[in-house]
């Protein structure tokens, strides 16, 4: 490959070069006829394959081939499977692969910020560990096909509103520690073909010429060199994209990008070598996607169906389950099932990722032919605002003589949407409107929502049930009918958290921002990691998610109660099925620092499992963990650093269902630089091992000298010694008046900057 990378570098002439960088069209690459460099064709994405004929558009509006519509990602993520997240990207891999398409599209793996995001739907979650492994795993499992991924939006594309222009105003830590952490896992293990960058800027530059986030970050600190392609339409000045190594530009600018590189090559040396090396990338990308490819599978529709029912039965998640109200016992009790929902699914949502599904089945028709004796009316139509009188009546008498009542509620797609944001998290009044009507007039009531992202529910105590059903794909209604009927168990646990109200998410009072841009005032504290930290009540936790079965955990296990933060860390325990049907459990990890020197959540998930057991069945966990798992990112040091102390191990349901814990003595081996000035306190000197005894002769004239009474009032003496550990050590001119100079101040500084070096030397 590299050889015949080479001799195509020498063949080409400038202007070849500098078109491949560039698309032919919507949605191929260039090629070049004369030397034998085909096109390829990159398409989205991400939960199923969607390409265009001659009517091309990035929004979702003109028609593409029949392909499987999978989970949304919201979904899948909520399945806390990586088997899955493999098997939906090979899946796609496969059908791309049948329609001749090089790259998809996707995973999109942008943090949920905000759940107004009206792109939600396409993303994984709140936590960027949950995100970036899952990420992995399809990015694996579409690659093991040998059609390239593009994880996108790189990054910071946290929000719809002027996605083309806002500027995301993130701090360094916030940044790697949640936005870059969730696509670092993905790129650097899984090692995706390419990645999209962000139409958006993040600290004042584009994603399409991010010095820092493409030639730092990807390509230095990730050792990435896959090709960087644009989100379509985001380049912003080409020849800066070039030089910060943004290789493909989509779709082509019909050379007009192309022209202004090549006058910009010769007065620019070092632009000819970016140019060079992104030649190179690209080549390199397809050959990888059009050579030696592996033997795959014919893209069989029937087969994808059953596979995209099978993701999708994992993705639902079991909210509220009060007097086990579900599974219906189709048989005994009498049913009716309400809401247009039923009828008209919604089951993937709006813009760039919309497929032109093989086949979607309707719950109406799949529950008719499980359950004869169920009655279904329609009771209020998606689009409705309000109710219509007759259908209220109709499905009130309905409801008044059945056992249970099953209302299919959710958003319309006008609500959540590529493109825009959502402006709160209301479900239509009508809905809620009728379901308050129903649980009048019955007590039974289970409601299955479709949606891409968290809504209020004002029902929460008027229902006894609630599965969340997200975007299930096309097979989503036989998937909810499976959990229905308790043909399954099921189990997806939330990868978000929903907030009580939209005014408690952290990100409230700065989205969608103001101007051309937003902060991300709220730092590290997006999603459960506030909610948690602040103790505030949420309606549903991350993590969450119920099953029909129970399991206990027990007989937790650490390797060590000390380690330092070069050694790895086993975590086991047991989890049993205590219940009396099979049923999969996911089993979380979270860290709490115990006592940190910076501001820290209160707990940080950092390993995940998802068991499969049958009744009475029990099964070892086990988790590996490292400095990663311990560490936050110090900006100052500009790296992962964990903080010398301990640390609490919590295995749990959810992020609110701890039920087991350990702890463990974690030591840093990173020597902080420590330098003396003459802002240095007497507390920090007095901790450091060089300066220790000399601060505390000079702490000991100070106090002498000052005049000051440290001891204040009926404090106890530890209030002294606190007070007196904030002084720097330039308040000893000040205070101490003729009895220390300047001059003694000055000789003072270089004798503990001596000790300091000294002892740097010994300890190396
Ligand atoms: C979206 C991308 C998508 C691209 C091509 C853009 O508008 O942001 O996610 O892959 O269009 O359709």
């Amino acid at each position: 490959m590299h050889q015949q990378i080479e001799k195509w570098l020498i063949e080409l002439t400038v202007s070849e070069k500098c078109a491949l960088l560039s698309g032919s069209g919507f949605w191929h690459s260039q090629g070049i006829e004369r030397l034998g460099i085909p096109k390829i064709m990159l398409t989205d994405g991400p939960h199923g394959l969607r390409k265009q004929g001659d009517k091309e558009d990035h929004l979702g509006q003109n028609e593409s081939v029949p392909a499987t519509c999978f989970p949304s990602e919201a979904g899948l993520a909520a399945s806390w499977s990586r088997d899955l997240a493999y098997l939906q990207g090979r899946s796609i891999g496969v059908e791309c692969r049948a329609e001749d398409v090089a790259v998809i599209l996707g995973p999109g793996l942008n943090i949920k910020r905000s759940p107004l995001c009206g792109r939600n739907f396409e993303y994984m979650s709140e936590d960027p560990y949950l995100s970036s492994h899952l990420g992995a795993a399809y990015i694996e499992g579409a690659q093991s096909v040998g059609v390239g991924t593009s994880p996108k939006h790189f990054a910071c594309n946290n929000q719809e509103t002027k996605r083309l222009t806002i500027d995301a105003k993130v701090d360094k830590r916030t940044l790697h520690e949640i936005y870059l952490s969730s696509f670092e896992t993905a790129v650097k293990e899984a090692n995706p073909f390419t990645v999209m960058c962000a139409y958006n800027q993040v600290n004042g530059e584009y994603g399409a010429e991010n010095q820092y986030l493409l030639n730092d970050i990807l390509r230095r600190q990730w050792q990435w060199d896959g090709v960087v392609v644009t989100d379509w339409g985001a380049t912003n000045d080409r020849v800066k994209g070039l030089l910060a190594s943004m290789d493909l530009e989509m779709p082509s600018s019909n050379g007009v990008n192309d022209a202004k590189v090549e006058a910009a090559l010769q007065s620019d040396p070092e632009l000819c070598e970016a140019l060079d090396n992104s030649v190179r990338r690209l080549l390199k990308l397809v050959l990888r996607t059009t050579q030696n490819l592996p033997e795959v599978e014919g893209f069989d529709a029937a087969r994808h169906h059953q596979l995209a029912r099978k993701i999708a039965l994992e993705s639902m998640v079991l909210l509220k389950n009060d007097e086990a109200i579900l599974p219906l016992d189709a048989g005994r009790e009498s049913v009716a099932l309400f809401g247009a929902f039923a009828e008209q699914p919604r089951y993937q949502g709006g813009g760039s990722s919309h497929t032109n599904p093989t086949y979607v089945s309707r719950l109406v028709d799949v529950m008719a032919e499980r359950c004869p004796d169920l009655r279904y009316e329609v009771g209020f139509g998606i689009y409705d605002d309000e109710l219509n009188a007759d259908n209220l009546a109709q499905a009130v008498a309905l409801a008044k003589v059945k056992d249970k009542v099953v209302i299919c509620a959710g958003l319309p797609e006008r609500y959540e949407t590529e493109g825009i944001d959502r402006t709160h998290l209301n479900l239509p009044a009508a809905q809620l409107k009728f379901i308050e009507e129903m649980a009048k007039v019955n007590p039974n009531i289970a409601v299955v929502l479709n949606n891409g992202a968290p809504v209020e529910m004002p029902f929460v105590g008027q229902v006894k049930g609630i599965l969340e059903a997200y975007l299930p794909g096309q097979a989503g209604a036989e998937a909810i009918a499976d959990i229905l009927l308790g043909d399954v168990s099921p189990s997806g646990k939330l990868a978000e958290t929903f907030p009580l109200r939209l005014e408690h998410n952290p990100s409230y009072e700065y989205f969608p921002g103001e101007g051309y841009q937003v902060s991300y005032n709220e730092g590290v504290f997006v999603g459960y990691r506030f909610y948690q930290t602040k103790q505030l009540p949420i309606l549903f936790p991350f993590g969450h998610g119920l099953t029909y079965s129970r399991f206990a955990y027990s007989n937790i296990q650490v390797s060590d109660t000390k380690i330092t933060d070069q050694q790895s860390l086993t975590v086991t325990l047991d989890i049993t099925n205590t219940g009396s049907v099979a049923a999969k459990e996911v089993v979380q990890l979270y860290i709490s620092d115990s006592q940190s020197e910076v501001s820290r959540p209160d707990i940080e998930l950092k390993g995940f499992d998802k068991v499969s057991l049958g009744a009475g069945e029990t099964q070892s966990v086990s988790f590996t963990l490292d400095k990663r798992s311990f560490a936050f990112y110090d900006a100052a040091l500009d790296d992962w650093r964990v903080q010398s102390g301990e640390f609490v191990v919590k295995v749990g349901a959810s992020s609110q269902d701890i039920r087991l814990q350990a702890c463990v003595e974690v030591n840093s081996t990173v020597a902080l630089p420590f330098v003396v000035h003459s802002n240095s306190t007497f507390g920090e000197l007095r901790s450091h091992p060089a300066t220790k005894e000399y601060a505390t002769e000079l702490l000991e004239y100070f106090i002498e000298h000052s005049g000051i009474d440290f001891n204040l009032g009926d404090n106890d003496e530890n209030f002294a010694e606190t007070v007196i550990s904030f002084f720097p050590i330039k308040n000893m001119v000040l205070f101490c008046k003729e009895a220390f100079s300047e001059a003694q101040l000055a000789v003072a500084l270089d004798k503990l900057t001596l000790m300091v070096a000294n002892y740097n030397n010994l300890e190396k």
